[in-house]
């Protein structure tokens, strides 16, 4: 079970004014490893038949720090899955054709399956086009517009649900979240995140609203929320003040502070002021621990997908 401690709303509204509230904690590591355990017995089972074992190819241009420990991370749970992990670290100054040139190569390969080109990519590269050259049943990320457009189209199913959109699906089915009918706000417009989310949601029939840097008055928008998802990148810009009563609030982002009790001399909070939220929210993700593990959990499950649809 992700939820760890429960006070249901009728409960919470029962409570005495002094005694602080605190909200389901929902817990993506301990999910996400139920999930990739799942994955690898599937995986087993397909190699004990005789089939291929599912191979993801990781691509990196450039030394962004952050970047290499994600990939190393997804990489692990490659393996640990028991699938083939195949790592391309590409130097700063890689041109765009030279990534071309390797994709198409990755394209042909029958022992890849799935391709991920980890974002950022370095100013000389149009990510655009890269995502568009990788090979649609190897788009395990969901970025090829083709996929895109699968995934934005009424009755239409994508090959792929794109990793932390569905790692918060995930997260909210877990949850048991209704979300037929319910106020969902998502903060961030991003094309990995708050956009496939957004058609996500609405095909799960909440009400949509998408808030950005434009937005007027976000502290009120998100006050309406039943389902409140922050992915801005802003270290605790949601405070305790912006959640409804009860919401269940998820917290995609990931954020280094200064912390000069940490050995590392920071710490990561998401975009959520975690302690506040909680005495207000009746379900919460934690950062670390919430939505990052879903991502690599997913894309697990769908570079094990990709490998079903070459079958
Ligand atoms: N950078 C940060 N998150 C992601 C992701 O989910 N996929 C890719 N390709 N790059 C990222």
């Amino acid at each position: 079970m992700v939820v760890i401690a429960n006070k249901g709303a009728l409960e919470r509204a029962l409570l005495p004014y002094n005694q602080p509230m605190s909200a389901r904690i929902l817990d993506g590591k301990a999910l996400a490893a139920r999930i990739r355990s799942e994955v690898g017995a599937k995986v087993a089972a397909r190699v004990a038949k005789g089939g291929p074992q599912p191979g993801l190819a990781t691509i990196i241009v450039g030394d962004d720090v952050a970047s290499q420990v994600y990939v190393r991370n997804k990489r692990k749970a490659c393996e640990e899955a028991g699938m083939l992990s195949f790592g391309y670290e590409l130097p700063a100054g890689t041109t765009q054709q030279d990534l071309l040139h390797l994709i198409d190569e990755l394209n042909n390969r029958p022992d890849v399956h799935g391709i991920l080109v980890q974002l950022p990519l370095p100013v000389q590269i149009d990510a655009a086009a890269v995502q568009q050259a990788v090979a649609v049943h190897k788009d395990v990320d969901c970025l090829h517009p083709e996929n895109v457009g699968l995934l934005a189209q009424r009755g239409r199913e994508p090959r792929f649900v794109p990793c932390t959109p569905a790692g918060i699906m995930r997260l909210l089915a877990e949850a048991g979240t209704q979300l037929a009918g319910a106020n969902a706000v998502v903060l961030g417009r991003s094309n990995i995140v708050g956009r496939p989310l957004s058609l996500l949601l609405l095909n799960a029939d909440a009400t949509v609203t998408v808030a950005h840097s434009k937005t007027r008055d976000l502290a009120a928008l998100c006050r309406t929320a039943d389902v409140l998802i922050a992915a801005v990148g802003k270290a605790e810009m949601v405070g305790g003040d912006w959640i409804k009563p009860g919401a269940v609030v998820i917290d995609v982002g990931v954020n280094r502070v200064e912390d000069k009790n940490a050995k590392s001399g920071y710490r990561l909070v998401g975009d959520v002021a975690f302690e506040e939220a909680s005495q207000v929210a009746g379900a919460i993700t934690p950062v670390p621990g919430g939505v990052g593990p879903m991502t690599i959990a997913m894309l697990i499950e769908n570079t094990l997908r990709a490998a079903e649809l070459a079958d």
